[in-house]
Parts: C-alpha cells; structure tokens; sequence
C-alpha cells in the first residue's frame, strides 16, 4: 500500500511523512534526499550544476540507500552533507533535468515494490504513484514556512534573517512550480492540507484518519 504526501519546502510534509509512516508502521521514502544526493555527488566533483549532461552522467553512476534514518551516498553517511544550503540550491537545479528524474523515479518505484511506503516529495502523487492508495497535498502560508525554516537555522546557529529566508522560499517555489518535468502541483485527488495553524500532532492526526477511514472502506 503506498501514500504519498507531496507539498512545498517548510509546508511539515518531512515531519508528517516520518510520523504517519512510524503511525502506520510502514516504510518512509524521503525522495527530496534522493535529488539532494545527486547535487552534493555533483559539487563534490566539481561539477556546475547548470552542466546538464554531466549531472546526468553522474545521476547514473552514484549509488543511493537509506539505513534507519540515515541517507548513504556511495558508501558514505551524507545525512548532514545534503542539508547545506549550497547542496538545497543546486538540488533545485538538478531536479529540473528529465533524465535525473527518470533517474530517480525508477528508485523510488523499486523502493516501493512488495512494501507498506509512506513517499515524501513534490511529484510522488502525481508522477511516481499516480494509483497510490491515498494522496496528500501539505501546504503553509510562505511566511509561516519562512519562520520554520529560521527557527530551524537558528537552532544550528546559522546566520540567515528572516527575509533572507523568505526570498528563498520564493524563489524555490517559483522553480519547482514552473518547471516542465513533473511541476509541483497536488493530484487531483490529492487530500489538501493547509498546516499553518495546526500542531505536528494534529497534523498526523488527520493524515491517520484519513488513511484509516479509507482503509477501513476498501
Ligand atoms: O524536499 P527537499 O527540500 O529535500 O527537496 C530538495 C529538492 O528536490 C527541491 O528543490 C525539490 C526537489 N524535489 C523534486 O523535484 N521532486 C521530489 N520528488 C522531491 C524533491
């Protein structure tokens, strides 16, 4: 059985996903990890992100597999490595070239094969699993999400203001909404759900029940 819950940066979609599949004692597939990987494998060869061709090369060379709530690129624990914000820039870059989704699709499905799977990102319901079982859609009001993604920075002792943050956010949702692969957008029977005003817990919550109620019908 697979549910999908996509959405943008900082709308708690990461949170909701590890939380529901732990609540449902399914798997979790992180795929923005997957597209992070790619990015940092191609900095770490010096390679520039804009360089369609090479990225592409070496989204086919690089191996990549999770272990409990580790990310393994090639071998190495990159867990912390794919969250700079020079990995997150070039990750956005990457993820517009159709041969690395293609890529990265093909993983995902083989990560989905056989198993329970909660798979977290912006194309699962639409693009990966477009039969999945059930589909949601997490949004936030960008300030809100501005303000998540500062207290997690000041939390690490980063220096970034608030504003800073908020054009990021912009700028990222504008170039994964207007990209022609697989765009961010809900499926049209994706769940939608604002979280702006809602607790993590209340959140998983109503992810659970919608999932249960479904299962409970089927
Ligand atoms: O969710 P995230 O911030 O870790 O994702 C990193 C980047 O990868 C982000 O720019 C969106 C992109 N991405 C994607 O295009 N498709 C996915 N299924 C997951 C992430």
């Amino acid at each position: 059985m697979i549910v999908t819950i996509d959405g943008p940066a900082g709308s708690g979609k990461s949170t909701a996903a590890r939380g529901l599949s732990q609540r449902l004692g399914f798997e979790f597939l992180d795929t923005g990890a997957m597209y992070r990987c790619v990015a940092l494998a191609v900095l770490q060869r010096d390679i520039d992100p804009a360089d369609e061709q090479a990225v592409v090369d070496v989204s086919r060379q690089i191996r990549i597999s999770f272990s409990e709530s580790h990310v393994i690129l090639d071998g190495a624990d990159v867990t912390q490595a794919i969250r700079t914000a020079a990995v997150t820039d070039a990750a956005s870059q990457v993820a517009q070239y159709p041969a690395v989704r293609e890529a990265l699709v093909y993983l995902q499905r083989q990560a989905a094969e056989g198993v329970d799977i909660v798979s977290e990102g912006r194309d699962q319901g639409t693009v990966v699993f477009p039969n999945a079982f059930c589909k949601f859609f997490l949004i936030a009001d960008p300030e809100e999400r501005a303000r998540r993604r500062y207290d997690e920075m000041q939390a690490q002792d980063k220096k970034i203001t608030l504003e800073e943050i908020l054009q990021q956010i912009y700028q990222r949702d504008q170039r994964d909404e207007s990209r022609t692969v697989a765009p961010l957008k809900p499926a049209d029977d994706a769940v939608e759900i604002n979280t702006s005003c809602l607790t993590i817990d209340e959140v998983l919550d109503q992810l659970e029940q919608t999932v249960r109620d479904r299962q409970a019908a089927s």
